[in-house]
């Protein structure tokens, strides 16, 4: 049975943490259904670690369906929430258009989207409608060239203005909130403060659940690792080292074996080869 909103919000008033973890793929999001991890998000980092592009602005709202439509044949019991990609939702009526196509044609349970006060009306409206919405409070990516990959919600104003942007969402309908690169003791004071789960990346163990990238915390992309994120394994080192393996083992003989083919009496294949007289 698929995780729903109502389990996680159950989950989170029972005060138990839960995670959630991005996968972008049919065959991530295999792996992830095998898993304890609550719900998948189709993040728009995706621009970053799958397309290799230096920020997500350039991820579409087609690609944005693509993906999520391929995690969602691989996906059976975690929640799958996917982003509006950046510029989808900027306007009211496109926010609608965009989270309608991204919930019917991607089939994902809810969208996400970043920003405070200023989407709270856009959130309501979405609400209204049965699409759920989970707001990105703090460090939101799509913002970086006005705000700086920086820790946000440092100073007595900017923290207030956190609250009031995450009272916002909460009033509007939204039914959780990513807090990324928050200071710690702030994340927790809004988390106590929010009737709905915060789901924290680089904002401390406050938070009602977690998020992480799967890049990051299974090593595949190892060339910077934010210091938000533990490796919990190194697979790009083990997939190198592999690569590396089978190509010694091409150029020795010793790969493929006789049970990788299937094979046929080689008097048989002479015969059929063979010129007509
Ligand atoms: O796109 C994403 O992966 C995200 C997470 C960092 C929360 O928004």
């Amino acid at each position: 049975m698929r995780t729903t909103i109502e389990t996680i919000s159950r989950t989170a008033e029972r005060g138990e943490r839960f995670t959630m973890v991005t996968a972008y793929d049919y065959t991530s999001a295999r792996i992830v259904d095998r898993s304890n991890v609550s719900a998948i998000l189709v993040g728009d980092s995706l621009g970053m670690v799958v397309q290799g592009h230096d920020s997500t602005l350039p991820v579409t709202l087609d690609e944005m369906i693509y993906h999520t439509r391929a995690v969602m044949r691989g996906a059976e019991h975690p929640l799958v929430v996917a982003d509006l990609p950046f510029g989808s939702y900027a306007i009211e009526e496109d926010a609608v258009r965009a989270a309608t196509r991204l919930m019917a044609e991607g089939g994902c349970q809810s969208v996400k989207l970043e920003g405070g006060t200023a989407v709270a009306e856009t959130v309501r409206r979405l609400v209204s409608l049965g699409i759920p919405v989970m707001g990105h409070l703090g460090f939101t990516p799509q913002s970086v060239h006005a705000i700086g990959l920086r820790v946000q919600g440092r100073g007595a104003l900017q923290a207030r203005r956190l609250l009031d942007d995450a009272l916002a969402l909460q009033e509007a309908g939204a039914w959780a909130i990513v807090l990324e690169l928050v200071p710690a003791e702030l994340a927790q004071a809004i988390t106590d403060r929010l009737e709905i789960p915060t789901i924290g990346i680089g904002a401390g163990p406050g938070c009602t659940g977690q998020v992480q990238v799967w890049h990051d915390i299974l090593g595949l992309y190892d060339e910077f690792v934010p210091r938000h994120a533990r490796q919990y394994r190194t697979f790009a080192a083990d997939a190198a080292a592999a690569l590396d393996e089978y190509t010694e083992h091409v150029r020795t003989g010793a790969f493929p074996g006789p049970e990788h083919a299937s094979s046929w009496d080689a008097a048989a294949v002479a015969l059929a080869l063979s010129e007509p007289e």
